[in-house]
C-alpha cells in the first residue's frame, strides 16, 4: 500500500483518531470532548467542546513563536503601482485594533459583520478583526450589484458593514461606496454603522452618524484581545449561488475549519511554514477565503494578495512577474485566467524575462481544466499543473493530487483522488453505487471532514433538502462524473442549474426569475454555452407576451441591462434572443440541457419525454442567427 492508501484509508477508517491529530496543529483554549459529535446526524460537529480562536492561531501564534518579523501578507496592487509587505507582527498589530475598532461600535461574539471591499488588505484585516472579537464576517464580492449585497444584507443582518471608496478594475474606478448606500436602501435590515476605507482614487462621501472613516476610527482604537469561541461557532458565512434568487449562505465553523486548512497546506499543497503562498483569487471568494486569508496564515507562511488581472495589469507576464519577485513556491487560481494568459502571448514570451527556478506548482480550480489549457501550461512552464476540484460549501478540495502525501502521475482532465476525509462514490439517480468508468452523480459519504459546511445560515432545512436528503447517507455535491480503474476522479460538471463563469459560480435559475421581470417576457430559459476564454457565459432565450411590440436589438439590451443592475457585471450576461416558444417535456420541464449542446453545436437526442420535438429545430434557427449552433 502506498503513502496516499495508508493515509486516505485511516482517514476513512478513523476519522477521529486522524483528525484528533491533525488537530494538535492547532492551539486550543480548551481540548474538545469529543472529536467527532455525530448524536445528531447529519449535523455533525467537529471538536464538538474544544475552544479556540482563529485569529489568535493566524497571527499571535506565529508572533510567539518566533515568526514575528517573517512577512505574513504581501499586498501586490498593479492597479496602484503599490507593493506593500506586512509582517507577522504589523498585522497582528493593525488586526487588533480594527478589531478594538468594531469593539467599539458594539461588534461582539456571534454578531455578524458584511465585508463588501475590493483587493486591500484591509479586506483581510477586516475578516481576521471579526475572528478576533468572535463575530461572524460574511465577504460579499465586488463585482456583485446593489441588489445582490441587499439580499446578503437581508440574510445577515449585519451590525456593521466594512467596506471601501472604490475598488480598481484594471484602470476603471468602481465606486463601491454609492453601490453599499443603494444596497442600504434597498435592504430592509439596516446596520448600525459602517466602516469606509477612504482610498485616494475616489473619496466617498460619509453619511454622518452612520459611516466612519477606517483609518480615523483605527488611530483612536484599543487594540481588542482574542476571544475565545466554541469549535463549533460559525466563523464566517460565505453566500454562493444556489438554483434559486436566494443565494445559500454557506457555514464555516472555527475548529473544523482551522484544523483542515492547517492540514491541507502541507499534505494537499506541499506547502510549509516559512514559504510563500499565492492564490490569485478574490476574498469574496471561497478560495480567497481559504487561500489567501486563513490557509497560508494557520501555516505561518507568507499569503500574497494580488490586487490585479492575470491580462492588462500591465501585461500578460504579470503572474510570472508575481512569481519571481516574491519567491511564489505554489499558486493557486483559475484554468480561465490560464486561458486569458495564453490569448494574450500563445508563445510565452513573457515568461522569459523571468526567473521561476523557485516556483514548484500550479494548482488549478474553480471550473474544469480543459486538457488543452493544461497542456499549454504544462509545456509553458514545465512544472505540475495540478487540477482540483472543491466548492464554496466543502471550503477546500474534495479531489486533489496530495503532492505533500505522495505525488501521482497526471491524468489531463482528472483531478486525480478523493483527499483524505472524502469518502467521494458515483451513484446512479436511484442511488446505486456505480462502478469504475461509469458516469453518475458525485456524492461523498457522511460524515465529510472537517472544515466543510455544518449547515446553511438559520436554514437547516434548506442544508437538508439541498445537501442530505437526496441520497441519505451521502452529501450530494450537484456535480455530474466518474471515476476510471486507477481511481482517479472525473467531474463532468453540474447537474443542475449553476453555471461556472471564468471560475466564478452563477444562478442561471436566478438570471431567470430577474428576466421573468420584464414587462414583454411571458416566458425564458438561461443556460450557459461555451466560451473560450470563460470556459462558460450565460445565454438567455425569451417568448414575448402576445402583444408585446419590442424588437429583438432592443430587448436584447434591456434584458442584459437588467442582470448587470440586479447580479452585476460578473455574471457577463450580453447575448439574449426571442424564440416563438421553448422546447418543454410532457410536465413542462424546459429542456436547457438539449438547447446548451444544440448551441454549442454538439451532438444530442431528443428526449423521450419531449412535448414536441419540432420546436428544437426552430431553436437551432434562433441560435444560429445570434452565431451559436455551428455543428463542431
Ligand atoms: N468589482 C467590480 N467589478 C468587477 C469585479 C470586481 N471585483 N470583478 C470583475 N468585475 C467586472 C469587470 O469590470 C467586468 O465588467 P464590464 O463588463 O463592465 O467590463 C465584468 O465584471 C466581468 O469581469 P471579468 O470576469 O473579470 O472579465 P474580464 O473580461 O474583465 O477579464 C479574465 C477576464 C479572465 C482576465 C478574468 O475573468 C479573470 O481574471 N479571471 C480569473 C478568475 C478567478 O480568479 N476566479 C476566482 C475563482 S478561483
Ligand atoms: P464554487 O462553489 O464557486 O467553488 O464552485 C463549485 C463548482 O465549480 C463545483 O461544483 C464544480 O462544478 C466546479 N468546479 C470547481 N473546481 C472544479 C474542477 N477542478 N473541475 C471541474 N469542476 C470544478
Amino acid at each position: 500500500m502506498g503513502r496516499y492508501d495508508e493515509v486516505f484509508q485511516r482517514s476513512i477508517h478513523d476519522p477521529e483518531g486522524f483528525w484528533g491529530e491533525a488537530a494538535e496543529a492547532i492551539h486550543w483554549y480548551k481540548k474538545w470532548d469529543r472529536v467527532l459529535d455525530d448524536s445528531n446526524r447529519p449535523f455533525y460537529r467537529w471538536f464538538a467542546g474544544g475552544e479556540l480562536n482563529t485569529c489568535y492561531n493566524a497571527l499571535a501564534r506565529h508572533v510567539e513563536g518566533g515568526r514575528a518579523d517573517q512577512v505574513a501578507l504581501i499586498y501586490d496592487s498593479p492597479v496602484t503601482g503599490t507593493i506593500r509587505k506586512f509582517t507577522y507582527k504589523e498585522l497582528l498589530d493593525q488586526v487588533s485594533r480594527f478589531a478594538g475598532a468594531l469593539k467599539g461600535l458594539g461588534v461582539g461574539k456571534g454578531d455578524t459583520v458584511i465585508i463588501y471591499m475590493p483587493m486591500v488588505p484591509q479586506a483581510a484585516m477586516a475578516m481576521l478583526a471579526c475572528a478576533r472579537l468572535g463575530a461572524i464576517h460574511s465577504v460579499v464580492f465586488g463585482g456583485f450589484a446593489p441588489h445582490e449585497l441587499a439580499i446578503r444584507i437581508d440574510d445577515a443582518k449585519p451590525k456593521v458593514i466594512v467596506s471601501a471608496s472604490c475598488g480598481i478594475e484594471v484602470k476603471k474606478i468602481i465606486e463601491y461606496k454609492s453601490m453599499l448606500n443603494k444596497a442600504i436602501e434597498l435592504a430592509e435590515h439596516k446596520p448600525k454603522a459602517c466602516v469606509i476605507l477612504q482610498r485616494p482614487q475616489a473619496k466617498a462621501e460619509m453619511i454622518s452618524g452612520r459611516d466612519f472613516d477606517w483609518d480615523e476610527l483605527t488611530a483612536k482604537a484599543e487594540p481588542a484581545a482574542c476571544i475565545p469561541v466554541k469549535a463549533s461557532d460559525p466563523l464566517y458565512i460565505l453566500y454562493t449561488s444556489g438554483t434559486t434568487g436566494k443565494p445559500k449562505g454557506i457555514v464555516r465553523d472555527n475548529g473544523g475549519h482551522a484544523v483542515a486548512l492547517r492540514w491541507s497546506l502541507e499534505n494537499i499543497y506541499d506547502t510549509k511554514p516559512g514559504e510563500v503562498y499565492w492564490a490569485a483569487s478574490d476574498v469574496g471568494w471561497v478560495v480567497g477565503h481559504s487561500y489567501i486569508v486563513y490557509g497560508p496564515l494557520l501555516t505561518g507562511c507568507t499569503t500574497i494578495l494580488y490586487e490585479g488581472k492575470p491580462v492588462g495589469t500591465p501585461a500578460p507576464g504579470a503572474f510570472w512577474r508575481v512569481i519571481s519577485e516574491h519567491d511564489v513556491k505554489t499558486l493557486f487560481t483559475a484554468p480561465t485566467a490560464f486561458r486569458a494568459i495564453k490569448r494574450d502571448d500563445p508563445q510565452g514570451e513573457f515568461l522569459k524575462k523571468y526567473d521561476l527556478s523557485r516556483f514548484k506548482y500550479l494548482f488549478l480550480a474553480g471550473e474544469r481544466l480543459d486538457p488543452d489549457t493544461y497542456h499549454w501550461a504544462h509545456n509553458l512552464l514545465h512544472k505540475p499543473v495540478i487540477d482540483h476540484w472543491w466548492q464554496t460549501e466543502t471550503g477546500w478540495p474534495i479531489t486533489a493530487n496530495c503532492v505533500g502525501i505522495e505525488p501521482f502521475p497526471i491524468k489531463p482532465g482528472s483531478s486525480t483522488k478523493p483527499v483524505p476525509g472524502f469518502d467521494v462514490q458515483i451513484l446512479d439517480s436511484n442511488g446505486a453505487v456505480l462502478g469504475p468508468t461509469q458516469e453518475g452523480l458525485v456524492v461523498v459519504k457522511l460524515p465529510l471532514p472537517p472544515g466543510t459546511l455544518p449547515t446553511l445560515w438559520q436554514a437547516d432545512e434548506r442544508f437538508l433538502q439541498s445537501y442530505m436528503k437526496i441520497f441519505p447517507g451521502y452529501y450530494f455535491t450537484s456535480d455530474g462524473g466518474f471515476r476510471d480503474e486507477d481511481g482517479y476522479v472525473y467531474i463532468m460538471g453540474r447537474v443542475d442549474d449553476v453555471i461556472n463563469v471564468a471560475g466564478h459560480r452563477l444562478s442561471t435559475g436566478e438570471m431567470e426569475e430577474i428576466l421573468a421581470q420584464h414587462a414583454d417576457v411571458a416566458e425564458c430559459a438561461v443556460f450557459a454555452v461555451h466560451d473560450s476564454l470563460k470556459g462558460q457565459v450565460p445565454l438567455g432565450l425569451a417568448v414575448l407576451k402576445a402583444g408585446a411590440r419590442k424588437d429583438d436589438a432592443q430587448l436584447k439590451k434591456e434584458l442584459v441591462q437588467m442582470i448587470r443592475e440586479k447580479i452585476g457585471p460578473i455574471a457577463c450576461f450580453n447575448e439574449a434572443t426571442v424564440v416563438g416558444r421553448l422546447p418543454k417535456t410532457r410536465s413542462g420541464k424546459i429542456l436547457r440541457g438539449t438547447m446548451r449542446k444544440i448551441a454549442d453545436g454538439e451532438p444530442y437526442t431528443i428526449p423521450s419525454t419531449i412535448d414536441d420535438p419540432a420546436i428544437l429545430g426552430e431553436i437551432e434557427e434562433a441560435l444560429k442567427k445570434v452565431g451559436y449552433a455551428h455543428k463542431k
